[in-house]
């Protein structure tokens, strides 16, 4: 992507945009705009609530941002946000971010903010504001791997390295020792490291679809283990605390949080931005039934006619 040809090309559509007329949510036929990443499209997800929305009436356009052609980008953009009532993305491109915050800024209620993707999808700010919040992580080191090699204590080994924009496991690295850390060539300027929480290579997933939380067990990406699939989990006062503390600190409502259980409670590892939702029963309803509730109440607050 062209970064500054997105941008200024975003910038007229700014410009041109201030004439949208106000966002008129309609139970049964609203104009929903999908913004959906390329390597989202065999996905579950944002494919199944498209499905539950177009069959329960409702208008919608999914559109990859960074796939518009050139010369029609800026018109393509530009339409889908005059038209839409509503804007749901699935993604964490900067294109993506831009088109939400275009949306925003003109009034569409748009789930999740373009801020709340942007910091969970960057593992620094991410855990900067999970340290401040005080909620229990892994301990977590944030440096050039020559200065974690120096600085972080023995005890803290093993470590698990991970690429400040990294997801779907990519990239991570299990580290043993100070010394391997130092001889380590790590292709960024600087790792976020973690305390290696040893365990049976099950994590523990929370995931939320606005106040709808569930909690499930699923293996490890990086430790496979006998656990095939998703098992569902307790969701007891605790851990649905933490969950939806996190959604809270991220200004996200539809999220996952990655944790792993310690004999001290559950910590977290790592919050993902509208994850697939696969081991969430009934979950298209669910976030069809959501994305046009929050849409009201944002409409609501925004004055839009709703
Ligand atoms: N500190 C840790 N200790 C043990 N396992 C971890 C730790 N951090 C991550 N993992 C494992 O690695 C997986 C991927 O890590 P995560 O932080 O979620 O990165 P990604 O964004 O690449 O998914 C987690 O689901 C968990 O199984
Ligand atoms: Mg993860």
């Amino acid at each position: 992507m062209n970064l500054s040809s997105t941008v200024s090309e975003l910038c007229v559509m700014t410009q041109v945009m201030l004439d949208r007329q106000p966002t008129r949510l309609h139970p049964r036929h609203s104009r929903v705009a999908v913004l959906r990443e390329a390597r989202y499209a065999d996905h579950a997800q944002p494919a199944g609530l498209v499905e539950v929305l177009r069959s329960a009436g409702h208008e919608v356009t999914v559109v990859d941002p960074q796939a518009v052609g050139p010369g029609r980008r800026q018109h393509r953009l530009r339409d889908v946000v005059n038209s839409a009532d509503v804007m749901v993305a699935r993604g964490r491109s900067d294109a993506v971010l831009a088109v939400l915050r275009a949306a925003a800024e003109v009034g569409v209620p748009v789930l999740d903010p373009a801020e709340a993707v942007a910091r969970v999808r960057d593992k620094v700010a991410m855990a900067k504001v999970l340290r401040r919040a005080g909620v229990p992580t892994p301990a977590t080191f944030i440096a050039p791997t020559e200065m974690l090699a120096a600085r972080v204590p023995p005890a803290a080994y093993p470590l698990i390295l991970k690429p400040v924009f990294g997801d779907n496991a990519e990239g991570l690295k299990l580290v043993m020792s100070q010394r391997e850390l130092r001889l380590l060539n790590w292709p960024d300027r600087i790792a976020l490291a973690q305390s290696h929480i040893p365990g049976d290579g099950v994590d523990l997933k929370v995931y939320a679809i606005g106040n709808h939380l569930t909690a499930v067990h699923k293996p490890s990406p990086i430790n496979p283990c006998a656990l095939a699939g998703a098992r569902p989990a307790d969701l007891d006062d605790r851990l649905a605390n933490l969950a939806r503390t996190c959604g809270r600190l991220f200004g996200l409502s539809l999220y996952g949080v990655d944790c792993l259980d310690t004999s001290n409670g559950p910590v977290v590892v790592e919050i993902n931005d509208f994850p697939n939702f696969t081991a969430v029963p009934d979950a298209n309803r669910l976030l069809a039934d959501h994305v046009l509730t929050a849409a009201h109440a944002q409409a609501r607050k925004g004055g839009a006619s709703a």
